[in-house]
Order: structure tokens, then sequence, then C-alpha cells
């Protein structure tokens, strides 16, 4: 380190004894939005003296996630999703991270992902011919139900019927909040108490890993019976000819259903909020299915001539980002631009506050797909991270591109989804920045009356 290098800035408005915790647990979103406005580096204090590193800057998160990513492990949030047991690829660190990401890559490539899009659309399709006209749909529902669906089908080869499904997901659902809860309030003796939120924690993790253990004894039991992503994490091996274990594997899919379903699922609900607000939007992706499926059911083909459609995720996962919080740690002194960072560093930053940077992205809250027209000015390289960058990045950014683009095309088909009127969505930022509430009017589309009631 060169004397020259300076500490990070102490963001403004530290309260004796509490730092800057109130904000963050009370007013998330706006805060960290707000932190953006302080530079490209800033220092919390939560509580007397714990300390995070907040990253605005796009550049300087880019070295910390690819040159200088050996040097980080990740950090708060993660370290307390490691009540999942089994060090699964979102928690794993180093080498053993390394060896299982090579090992599962191949199940979530793009070309294999081609290959779910029957299993997501026959996942989805009795959801959405279930609707009747003039129905009031709980959405941000439907599409946790839709997603989650889809990861099930694919991971499990299991529709699900809520029996173990649903107890998965309930768990799944129980364990993150925790985990939310424990990083943001990083005191270790909380956590150690025999609460109720830490007991239903505990429990919620036992039931889930039983859960899964018994869905793998089946397919041990009937190994021709199943062709899904469970049978090839246990056909899988390394180099060394290495197979993951049972421990291992449910580990991953509880990681995956984790990581994979309500992200999907927020998405949808955020895009369909917004189309709703802007007819002509609406429109436009009506055209284009109509035009590109001619009636007909989604293929691999039909893919790349949906680019509005493509345009409308992007821009989805732009302006309704899952991920309003990520964190790293150092694992040894780093310099970062100007700034020292010691060993033990802990490092956050916000993908949703990012995206909403009006020096990043004119006009950044109007909701606009053509702004990813390529005739159109883009955002620099790095400013738009979604699925995360460099070698800890989203291993299922294909998987959930697909199925995004497989429910709207179904969706869009058949339905027009309006708002209630008199109703107001705010984001809530909790494991991700979901709708408060997204109650839409179910409206077939006029053509499609008679396709989507059979
Ligand atoms: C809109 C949907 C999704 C979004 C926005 C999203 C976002 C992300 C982000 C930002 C990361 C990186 C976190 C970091 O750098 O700390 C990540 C990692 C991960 N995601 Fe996703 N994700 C989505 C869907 C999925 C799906 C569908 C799956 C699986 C089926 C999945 C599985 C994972 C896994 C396993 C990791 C950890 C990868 C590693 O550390 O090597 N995600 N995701």
């Amino acid at each position: 380190m060169t004397a020259d290098l300076r500490t990070a800035p102490i963001a403004p408005g530290r309260i004796p004894l509490i730092g800057h915790a109130l904000p963050l647990l009370t007013d998330r979103l706006a805060y960290v939005q707000r932190l953006r406005t302080y530079g490209p580096i800033v220092q919390l204090v939560i509580g007397p003296k714990k300390t995070i590193t907040v990253i605005n800057s796009f550049e300087l998160l880019q070295e910390i996630l690819t040159r200088k990513s050996d040097h980080f492990n990740k950090g708060l949030l993660f370290e307390k999703l490691k009540i999942f047991g089994g060090d699964p690829l979102p928690v794993a660190e180093g080498k053993p991270h390394l060896k299982r990401r090579r090992l599962m890559q191949p199940a979530l490539h793009r070309e294999h992902v081609k290959g779910y899009i029957e299993t997501m659309r026959a996942t989805a399709q009795p959801s959405v011919s279930a609707w009747h006209d003039q129905e009031i749909l709980h959405v941000c529902n439907e599409m946790q139900l839709m997603a989650q669906g889809v990861v099930m089908a694919a991971l499990f080869s299991s529709n699900p019927e809520r029996g173990p499904a649903q107890t998965i997901l309930d768990s799944v659902d129980t364990v993150f909040k925790a985990a939310l809860t424990h990083a943001m309030v990083p005191i270790p003796a909380l956590e150690r108490l025999p609460t109720r939120g830490n007991r239903r924690a505990r429990t919620a993790n036992t039931v889930l890993h039983k859960t899964i253990a018994g869905i793998i004894a089946d397919h041990r039991a009937g190994p021709d019976t199943y062709d899904d992503l469970v049978s090839l994490l246990m056909t899988v091996q390394d180099e060394t000819g290495e197979n993951l274990s049972d421990e291992e594997i449910t580990a991953e899919i509880t990681a995956l259903l984790a990581a994979g379903s309500e992200t999907t699922a927020v998405t949808l609900a955020w895009l369909f909020h917004e189309i709703a607000r802007n007819p002509e939007l609406e429109r436009r992706l009506h055209e284009e299915v109509d035009t590109v499926l001619t009636g007909n059911e989604l293929t691999a083909e039909h893919i790349p001539q949906l680019t509005f459609t493509r345009r409308l995720i992007d821009e989805t996962l732009r302006l309704h980002n899952p991920a309003w919080i990520l964190t790293r740690r150092t694992t040894t002194p780093v310099q970062l631009g100007q700034f020292n960072l010691p060993a033990g560093t802990d490092v956050m930053w916000s993908p949703y506050a990012m995206h909403r940077d009006p020096d990043l992205y004119p006009d950044p809250l109007r909701f606009d797909p053509d702004r990813w027209l390529p005739e159109r000015p883009q955002p620099p390289r790095g400013a738009f991270i979604p699925f995360g960058v460099g070698k800890r990045m989203c291993i299922g950014d294909q998987f959930s591109l697909m199925e995004t683009t497989v429910i709207t095309t179904l969706i869009a088909s058949h339905w027009r989804l309006k708002p209630v009127p008199g109703t107001t969505t705010r984001p809530v930022p909790e494991i991700t920045v979901h709708p408060s509430t997204l109650d839409m009017i179910a409206e077939p589309r006029k053509h499609a009356t008679a396709k989507a009631t059979t």
C-alpha cells in the first residue's frame, strides 16, 4: 500500500451508537439511492463500530468482481446463507466454488436450457388456462407459483402439486428471510438467541433437507425414470471422475430453488405491471407475439425474433432489478482506485440503485424498452448488471431469460392483465425488490378467447 491511499469517507447522517442502521432498516431503497450521491465509495457505520463500505462506482465494482475478485469472498449476506448447509454454489468459495461451478455449468448452459422450453410452457400453461374473464388475479402469487413450478419441474421433474414442492418453497422463504435479517443486523449473539424467527429458520432448514433428500432417494431408486437437473447433477463428473455426494446435490438444489424462483417471479410481476400502465407497450408486445408465434406454441426458433419482448425483459431487469443489495468481503488488503480497503472490509453495492442512476441512464425512472435499441446510446460496460459480473455471475441467467420469455409470451398470447382501479403498487425490498401488492384483472384478448379457455 502506498501512503497517499485514502480511507473511504464516512457517509453523512451517522447517529451515535446506531450509526446509519436506521435508514438501512426502514427506508432501504431510498437510502441506497441517496448513498450514490456521496461519491464513488462511502462507509456506513452499523451499531457502535461495525462498518460497511458501499461501492457506488461501476468501474470500482467491476474491478472487485473481475480483476481483483480473488481478494474477496462473498461476505455478509452469503455468509448468513450458510445456514442452508453444504456450501452450495452461491456461498462456496475459492477452488471448491470453481470446481462446483464447472460441474454445474453444462446443466444451465444456453443450449441445454433450450431443451427446457417445452417443460417451462407445459408447467405454466395450466395456471394461465385456469384464469377467468374479469377475475382479479394476485399477480405476485400467480407469477411465484408459475416460476416455482418451472424450477421444480426442471430440477425435480415434479409438478408442484403443493405437497413437497410447497413445503420446500415455504422453507426456502423462511430461511432466506432469517438470513437477510442477520445480514442487516450483523450481531452474532442475536442469531444464537432462541427467538421465534431463529427457531422457525432452523426447523424450516431441517424440513428442507429432509424433503429434498427424499426426492434424491427417489431418483437413486429409479435412475432411468427421470431426465432432469437432479439426474444431471447425479451423473456429472469433474476431470478426476468424482461425482457429487447426496448432501452436495441437496445443497445445490436448495440453492438453485432459492436463487431461481422469486427473482424470476418478481421480474414477471413488474413486467406486467409496467405494460398495464402503458397500453402502447402492451399493444407492441401483443403484436410481436401474434406475428412471431402465429398462434403456435413457442419454440427455440422463435426466440431470436422476439426482439421487443427481450427489450421489455431487459428494461424490467434494469428498472426493477430484484437485487437491491449484494455483498463481498476483502480477504487481503486491497487497493481500489485511490482507496485502501484493509483485509476483512465488508463491501456492499446495490444493482437496483445503480440501474436508476441519472448519470448512467437518461430519464432513469421512465420505463422505456426502446432505450435498449442498438442505435440508442448504451450505458457504459459494467453499468447494467442484473445477473452480476465475473466468476460469481448468475449461473441461471439463460434459464431465467428463457423462462421469462416463455411465461410472458404465453400470457400475452391469450390475456390482457389490467390494473385494478384505485390500487397502488410500491416496491418492497426484502429478499428481492417485490411489488407491495399487485392485483390485476384478467381479460381474454378477443381473438384468443377460444384458445385461452380451452
Ligand atoms: C431474474 C432472475 C435472476 C436474477 C436477477 C439473478 C441474479 C443473480 C445475481 C446478481 C447473482 C450474483 C450475485 C453476486 O455476485 O453476489 C446470481 C447468482 C446466482 N444465481 Fe441468479 N438470478 C436470477 C435467476 C436465477 C435462476 C433462474 C437460477 C437457477 C435456476 C439462479 C441461480 C443462481 C446461482 C446458483 C448463483 C450463484 C452463482 C455463483 O456464485 O457461482 N439465478 N444471480
